[in-house]
């Protein structure tokens, strides 16, 4: 439904607006990837919190390797759809949060070029070299900072926008 000001269509309330079925669909699709990224971070953060011993660490870094893969590849898998369906049907829907569309695919581009620097850098790394291990799980720990932030306030766009919960947390 749109609202009217002296006649002139303007941009549709949450409030009064009601989702179709392919909004529906892309909905329920946004949560279950979300809640699959929350699953990755999860094995990613169990991975990161090992506590190692002694001069090699070689077994934690083949674990942060495979967990870090399926964190980036579940993250990038997400991102693209939602910038085919979710914030597409933002923007198409309720163009008032262009601007905020906008930031959020922005920094997509930032979070997948963090991704590939600490790919990189975790596949040249060798099990002796502690110093760029840490550095790169100092990165980790800062990019999966920036990602949960970037989700928060996702989540929270689209709870505006389609006023709906996506269980996505505080
Ligand atoms: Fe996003």
């Amino acid at each position: 439904m749109e609202n009217r000001i002296n006649g002139h269509a303007t941009f549709k309330s949450p409030v009064d607006w009601e989702p179709g079925e392919d909004t529906r669909a892309i909905l329920r699709h946004t949560k279950v990837e979300y809640a699959t990224v929350d699953l990755a971070d999860e094995a990613l953060q169990v991975v990161l919190d090992w506590k190692t011993e002694g001069d090699t660490f070689s077994r934690k870094l083949s674990g942060l390797r495979h967990a870090f893969r399926v964190y980036s590849e579940q993250l990038v898998r997400t991102f693209a759809i939602e910038e085919h369906d979710g914030m597409a049907e933002v923007l198409e829907e309720h163009p008032q949060y262009a601007s905020r569309v906008e930031g959020l695919l922005q920094e997509h581009d930032v979070i997948r070029d963090a991704l590939d620097v600490i790919a990189m850098r975790l596949e040249r790394c060798l099990p002796t070299d502690m110093a760029t291990f840490e550095d790169a799980q100092d990165d980790i720990r800062t990019v999966m900072v920036q990602v949960r932030r970037h989700m928060h306030r996702e989540c929270n766009l689209i709870m505006d926008a389609f006023n709906t919960d996506l269980g996505c947390g505080d």
